[in-house]
C-alpha cells in the first residue's frame, strides 16, 4: 500500500509541478531515458573541493576522478571563472555532457559584504534587503556561482544560539517579508539571466529552536507552534519561488529533518506545492547515523524515501543507493525523480543551452566590489544601527570634537565582516578609526585599544589589561567625548557558536567602568552578531548604539551616524533579554492563566521570576532616534467586519525633535478570545516613514483577512469571530489601541 501511495504521489507531483514548466520537462524526460542508474545517482552528489568554507569535519576528495565519471551533479565553495571553466570542461567530457551548477554561501554579500542578516532585518527596509540580494547575485554570478545557500529564514528566540545572526529574528510576519525580498533579489524575474542565481531556503526546518540554544540540538515542537510561529518564513520563500531548499541538521519530533518525510514531502511538496529540489546540509545524511537512525546505507535510503534529492559532501547516495536498488530497498522511480529535479534546475539556469553561461572572465573586474556596490553597502549599514540609549543626547557628536576612540573593535578590520563571509576579503572593510577620519577629518582622535575582545585572546597575547585600560582612560581624559567600540568578534556568532553567557567580556566591562569614572560622556558602539545582555551597561550614564557587524563599509557608515550625517532608524527584530534566564523571550508570548497584572507586579502566585523581571531589557521593535516621535489619533475605518473584509488602522506620528528622521511605525494585533490560547500581541504590519522635524504624518496600515487567521488545533488556517484589538506605535509595547469585531 505504501509503495502505491508513494507512486501515486510521485506521479501527481511530476504532473503537478510540470504544469508550470512544461517547456523543460520534455527535454529532461528525453535525457533521463538515456541515463544509466549510476549516472542518475551521480547527479545527486554535491561536493566541495575545499578552499571554500569548512563547516563540517570533511571536504570531498577525489573530486576530479568523480567528475570524469559523471559522479557529481554540483560543486560548492570554489569560485572564479578560471577555476570553474576547467571544472565545467571536465563535466563536458563525460558521456552525456551534463553541466554542473556551482553553489556558495553568500549569506550577506559576495565580495561587497553587507551587514549580517540580523542587522539587515533591523532596517525593516524590504526594498533595501532585496537590493543587497540583487547585488550579491550579480557579484556571485560574475565569479561563476549560480546557486546560493541563502536565505536562512530560521526563526529564533534564543540568542544563545550563534546562528541567530544569520536570520531575521523572532517574528514570523517580518521574517516572511525578509524571506520574500531575498528570494526575489537573488532569482529576479528569470533564473537563466546571467546576473541571477538560484536561492536555497534554509534550514528546513525549525533549526532555530534547538533545545538550550545549543547548535545542532534536538527540536521538539507542537504542530500548532510550528505552523503559527516557525514555518511561515519558509512558506513565504517557497511562495516567492525559491528554486531549492536545504534540510537542517536537527531532528524534528524525533526524526532528523534530512530523513523526515513529513517535512520534505508531505509539508513541502504536498501541502505547499514546492517544485524545486531539496539538498541536505553538510553531511547531514551521514549525521543521521549519529542521530541513531542506522548505518550509511540505512540513512541514505531514509533520506531518499523522505524526499531528499541531493546529498551534500557525505556521498552516502553515491556510495550506497545502487546497492539499495539492487536489494530492492529503493526504486529507480525515486532515484529518477530526484535526478529529474536536479536536471530541471539546470535547465532553468540555462546551463543545457550554454554550460559556460555564468563563466565570463571579463565580469569580475566590471561587477565585483564596485564603487556603487560599496555605496549601497554603506547606505544599508546606516539603516541597520539601533540606538538603544542616548544619555544626555551625547550623540551625534561634533565633527570638530576631540574624540577618544577606544576598544578592541575600534581599529579592527576583519571582524567588521561578521559571520559567514567565506567569499569576503578581510582586507577590504573600512575600520571605525578610518571611517572617523574620512567623515570628520577636522576631529582630533585619540585612539587606544583599551583591551582585547575576549579574555582568552588577551591571555594568549600575554596582554597587560590594566595597562591597556589605563591608556584608554588617558585618551578619555584628554578628550571631549569617549567612543568605545566593544562586543563580539565575528567568530563569536554563526555556526557552532552557542554561548551561555551573553554579556560583554569581563575586561571590556572593566574598561567601560573605568571610562565612565573619568566623568566624560561615553558612547558604546556595540558590535555583535546576536542580541547580547547589556543590563549592567544600560544602568551607567552612557549612550549605546548597536552596530552589529556592519560589513565592508562599516567604518564609514558608523561615522555617518555618530557624526550626525544620518539619523539612526533601526529597530530590533529580536527581543533583548535582561538575563539569559529569561530566554526564550519574545513579544508574542502567551498570557498564561496567571499573568502579572500591570498595576500589581508583586501579587503572589503569578507567572513571574523571583529574581528577575518578566519584561525584557529592550522590546521587539525598539529603537530610538536623534529626534523624538509622538503618536496620537489612532483610528479604524470599521468597527465590525465580516470574514472576507479588510480593515485599515491609522495613526498620526509627529516628529517633536530637532532632526528630520525615519520612523518604523508598527501595528500589533491581539485576538482576544480564540480556540487556542492567543499571544498577547503579534506584529501584523509596519511602515517606515520619513518625518521632517516639527511635521506630522498619518500612517495607515491595512489588515487583510489572512492577517486575522491562525492555524487552529486541527491545523485549519482560520479566523474566528470575536473581539480584536490593534495597537500602533514605535515598538511592540505600543499603547495606542483600537478595537473591532469580526462577525
Ligand atoms: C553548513 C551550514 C549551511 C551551509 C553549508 C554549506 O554546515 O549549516 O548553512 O550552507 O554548511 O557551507
Amino acid at each position: 500500500m505504501k509503495k502505491l501511495h508513494v507512486l501515486i504521489i510521485s506521479v501527481l507531483l511530476i504532473f503537478g509541478c510540470a504544469q508550470e514548466q512544461k517547456k523543460t520537462i520534455l527535454e529532461v524526460e528525453e535525457l533521463l531515458k538515456e541515463m544509466t542508474l549510476e549516472e542518475k545517482i551521480g547527479q545527486l552528489n554535491l561536493v566541495t573541493p575545499g578552499g571554500g568554507v569548512l563547516t563540517g569535519s570533511v571536504v570531498s576528495d577525489n573530486v576530479e576522478a568523480n567528475l570524469k565519471k559523471g559522479n557529481i551533479g554540483g560543486l560548492f565553495g570554489i569560485y572564479t571563472p578560471e577555476k570553474l571553466r576547467k571544472i565545467q570542461e571536465l563535466a563536458m567530457s563525460t558521456r552525456l555532457r551534463i553541466p554542473l551548477f556551482f553553489g556558495a554561501d553568500v549569506i550577506h554579500g559576495y565580495k561587497t559584504i553587507f551587514p549580517t542578516p540580523l542587522a539587515l532585518s533591523s532596517s525593516w527596509n524590504m526594498k533595501l534587503i532585496k537590493q543587497t540580494a540583487q547585488i550579491a547575485a550579480k557579484e556571485s554570478t560574475a565569479d561563476g556561482v549560480n546557486w546560493n545557500f541563502s536565505p536562512m529564514v530560521d526563526i529564533s528566540r534564543d540568542p544563545r544560539w550563534g546562528r541567530v545572526v544569520e536570520g531575521a529574528g523572532e517574528d514570523p510576519y517580518l521574517g516572511s517579508q525578509v524571506a520574500k525580498a531575498m528570494v526575489e533579489g537573488y532569482q529576479g524575474e528569470e533564473l537563466s539571466d546571467k546576473r541571477t542565481m538560484m536561492a536555497c531556503v534554509k534550514h528546513f526546518a525549525l533549526y532555530g529552536a534547538p533545545e538550550a540554544g545549543r547548535d545542532y540540538n534536538s527540536v521538539d515542537m507542537s504542530r500548532i507552534k510550528m505552523y503559527n510561529q516557525y514555518l511561515p518564513p519558509y512558506k513565504a520563500a517557497i511562495e516567492a519561488g525559491a528554486a531549492s531548499v536545504m534540510s537542517s541538521f536537527n531532528d524534528v519530533d524525533g526524526i532528523p529533518a534530512t530523513g523526515n518525510r513529513f517535512l520534505l514531502t508531505e509539508l513541502l511538496r504536498e501541502q505547499w506545492g514546492f517544485c524545486g529540489f531539496i539538498v541536505s546540509d553538510y553531511t547531514s545524511v551521514n549525521e543521521m547515523i549519529a542521530h541513531g537512525m542506522g548505518d550509511l546505507q540505512d540513512v541514505s535510503e531514509l533520506a531518499l524515501h523522505a524526499g531528499l534529492d541531493m546529498d551534500m559532501v557525505g556521498e552516502g547516495f553515491l556510495s550506497t543507493l545502487k546497492k539499495s536498488y539492487d536489494e530492492g530497498r529503493v526504486s529507480e522511480e525515486e532515484i529518477t525523480q530526484a535526478c529529474r529535479r536536479i536536471l530541471e534546475a539546470k535547465y532553468k539556469l540555462g546551463l543545457f543551452e550554454d554550460p559556460f553561461r555564468y563563466i565570463d572572465e571579463s565580469r569580475p573586474a566590471k561587477d565585483i566590489l564596485t564603487k556603487e556596490n560599496r555605496e549601497i553597502a554603506r547606505a544599508s549599514a546606516r539603516e541597520t544601527f539601533v540606538l538603544l540609549k542616548n544619555d544626555r543626547n551625547i550623540l551625534p557628536i561634533s565633527k570638530v570634537a576631540t574624540v577618544a576612540l577606544v576598544g578592541p573593535l575600534a581599529d579592527n578590520r576583519a571582524d567588521m565582516l561578521g559571520a559567514w563571509t567565506p567569499t569576503g576579503d578581510d582586507k577590504q572593510p573600512i575600520t571605525v578609526l578610518e571611517g572617523f577620519k574620512n567623515v570628520a577629518p577636522q576631529a582630533k582622535i585619540n585612539y587606544a585599544k583599551g583591551t582585547y575582545i575576549s579574555k582568552e585572546e588577551a591571555e594568549s597575547e600575554g596582554a597587560d589589561i590594566n595597562t591597556l585600560i589605563k591608556e584608554a582612560v588617558r585618551a578619555a581624559q584628554k578628550s571631549d567625548v569617549v567612543i568605545a567600540c566593544v562586543g563580539e568578534s565575528r567568530s563569536m556568532s554563526g555556526e557552532a557558536a552557542s554561548r551561555t553567557d551573553l554579556r560583554l567580556d569581563e575586561n571590556q566591562r572593566k574598561m567601560i567602568h573605568a571610562l565612565v569614572k573619568t566623568g566624560k560622556p561615553v558612547v558604546l558602539l556595540t558590535m555583535s552578531g546576536r542580541p547580547i545582555i547589556l543590563t549592567e551597561e544600560v544602568n551607567l550614564p552612557l549612550s549605546i548604539l548597536q552596530i552589529w557587524h556592519a560589513g565592508v563599509e562599516a567604518g564609514n557608515a558608523i561615522a555617518d551616524v555618530v557624526f550626525g550625517d544620518y539619523v539612526p532608524s533601526g529597530k530590533l527584530t529580536s527581543t533583548w533579554a535582561r538575563s539569559v534566564g529569561q530566554i526564550p523571550i519574545y513579544h508574542s508570548m502567551k498570557y498564561t492563566g496567571r499573568p502579572v497584572s500591570e498595576d500589581n507586579q508583586t501579587e503572589p502566585f503569578r507567572s513571574r521570576y523571583q529574581d528577575e523581571q518578566n519584561e525584557p531589557l529592550f522590546p521587539f521593535g525598539f529603537g530610538l532616534s536623534y529626534t523624538s516621535f509622538e503618536y496620537s489619533d489612532i483610528t479604524i475605518d470599521k468597527k465590525e467586519i465580516r470574514q472576507n473584509e479588510s480593515i485599515t488602522v491609522s495613526v498620526t506620528v509627529k516628529n517633536t525633535g530637532e532632526y528630520d528622521a525615519e520612523e518604523i511605525v508598527q501595528l500589533y494585533l491581539r485576538d482576544v478570545v480564540r480556540t487556542i490560547t492567543p499571544p498577547r500581541r503579534q506584529l501584523k504590519g509596519f511602515e517606515k516613514v520619513l518625518v521632517a522635524k516639527g511635521e506630522s504624518k498619518k500612517v495607515s496600515i491595512t489588515l487583510d483577512p489572512d492577517d486575522l487567521k491562525f492555524y487552529n488545533s486541527v491545523l485549519d488556517f482560520v479566523s474566528e469571530p470575536g473581539e480584536f484589538q490593534v495597537f500602533m506605535g514605535g515598538n511592540s509595547n505600543a499603547q495606542l489601541k483600537e478595537t473591532f469585531k469580526l462577525k
